[in-house]
């Protein structure tokens, strides 16, 4: 019979995975699950989305407060200064197969490009230099992979338009490059999520940024995380045209299958991200919105139908794979798009962090024995 110390923390009821549990003060972004609300700095989610750039959201996450004019500008040449690949991170690129995830290429680029430029405390310096390059990172692997020689960035294009470029060698259409910059503001911060959590437990140990960062790319890499909104893309593609969403999707359901794209564990409405994504993907691509609007409002009426109560709404990736297809991306560059917008997060947590910080030590309610006889290897 095995037993517990008594100095075992008793264990408590609880759902798991640390549900409902206050980590941290934060004076980043509100999540407001139930109202349906999502706040960065005191400002809604909606007005940052239709009215600031992403590069002004860096400014309010990083500084506290919205640019001048003034204060704008200068930053906005702090990031293009910043634009530069050391060759020793294109040689890494260089080096991975083509097969490699860009999800994995990105990781391995920022930790290359860390150990090379990064040293002393995490400032806001570092977190622009770091964002400023995923971008670099992920459009060099992206042409590598595909035989292309990377791109060099071009000035007078903002954080949202540059990388499309580096992608593709084209300048964007308007389109594009709003919805892009919307999406990008949308999906900076959102409270104790995995990975933020995970850049703040590696911040706490008084770590550098990009060893934070690191971590927190991992994090988001995962499918209960970031790592699954290319499948909305697989329904949609599945789905294929208007006439066959209704039997695909009550045949899907029948088989027990998640419509992906709906549900939240927090918001327990629609998610406020969605509405602006919806909007932005009609903008960006009205053809392929007429299918994912029709899915979408056939989807919350079917779970609704067959799920009572369990309040599904849509959530923000459905939209989001919408909107990214729309501008040009293929769905293995959701996830690092992803990242490339919730850097900004990281960083901001990461400094917050620094800024009162406690190493993050929680503890383990042990469930094993305590009082089994010792044998040596000889006896065993
Ligand atoms: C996001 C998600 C993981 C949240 O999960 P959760 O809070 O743990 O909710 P649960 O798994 O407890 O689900 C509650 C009920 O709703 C159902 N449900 C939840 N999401 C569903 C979906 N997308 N399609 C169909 N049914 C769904 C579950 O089957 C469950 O039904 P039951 O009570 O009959 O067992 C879940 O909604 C999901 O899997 N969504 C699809 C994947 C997705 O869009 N992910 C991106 C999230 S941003």
């Amino acid at each position: 019979m095995s037993t517990t110390t008594s100095e075992t923390p008793s264990h408590k009821e609880s759902k798991g995975g640390l549900e409902g549990i206050v980590a941290a003060t934060t004076a980043l972004s509100k999540v407001e699950g139930t109202a349906g609300r999502l706040i960065y700095c005191g400002y809604t989610i909606h007005d940052l989305a239709r009215k600031t750039s992403f590069e002004e959201v860096m400014h309010l996450l990083w500084f506290g407060h919205l640019p001048n004019h003034k204060e704008l500008s200068d930053f906005k040449l702090a990031l293009v200064a910043e634009r530069t690949m050391p060759p020793m991170v294109m040689q890494v690129l260089r080096d991975l197969p083509a097969s490699t995830e860009p999800m994995d290429a990105l990781r391995t680029a920022v930790s290359a490009w860390g150990a090379i430029s990064i040293k002393g405390h995490p400032s806001i310096e570092q977190a622009l230099a770091v964002t400023a390059r995923f971008p670099l990172f992920l459009a060099a692997f992206h042409r590598l992979r595909r035989g292309q020689e990377p791109l060099e960035s071009r000035s007078e294009l903002d954080h949202a338009a540059n990388y499309l470029y580096l992608l593709t060698g084209q300048v964007p259409k308007d389109e594009y490059i709003k919805g892009l910059n919307a999406y990008l503001v949308l999906l900076a911060d959102h409270g104790m999520n995995a990975s933020t959590f995970t850049a703040r437990v590696v911040a706490s140990t008084e770590a550098d940024i990009v060893s934070a960062i690191v971590a927190a790319i991992g994090a988001l890499k995962g499918p209960l995380h970031g790592g699954a909104p290319s499948k909305v893309l697989d329904m949609l593609n599945a789905i294929g045209m208007v006439d066959n969403a209704d039997s695909w999707l009550h045949n899907a359901l029948a088989h027990g299958e998640r419509l992906m794209g709906f549900g939240h564990r927090v918001y327990k409405t629609e998610d406020p991200r969605a509405e602006e994504l919806r909007e932005m993907s009609r903008l960006a691509d009205p053809q392929g919105f007429v299918l994912a609007r029709h899915v979408e409002e056939l989807a919350l009426a079917l779970l609704e139908e067959q799920k009572p109560g369990r309040r599904l709404y849509t959530n923000v990736e459905f939209y989001s794979a919408v909107l990214l297809a729309a501008v040009g991306l293929i769905g293995d560059l959701f996830t690092p798009t992803f990242a490339m917008s919730r850097v900004v997060g990281w960083t901001a947590h990461i400094l917050e962090q620094v800024h009162h910080n406690r190493l993050i030590r929680p503890e383990a309610d042990y469930i094993g024995p305590t009082d089994l006889h010792f044998l040596p290897l000889s006896e065993r």
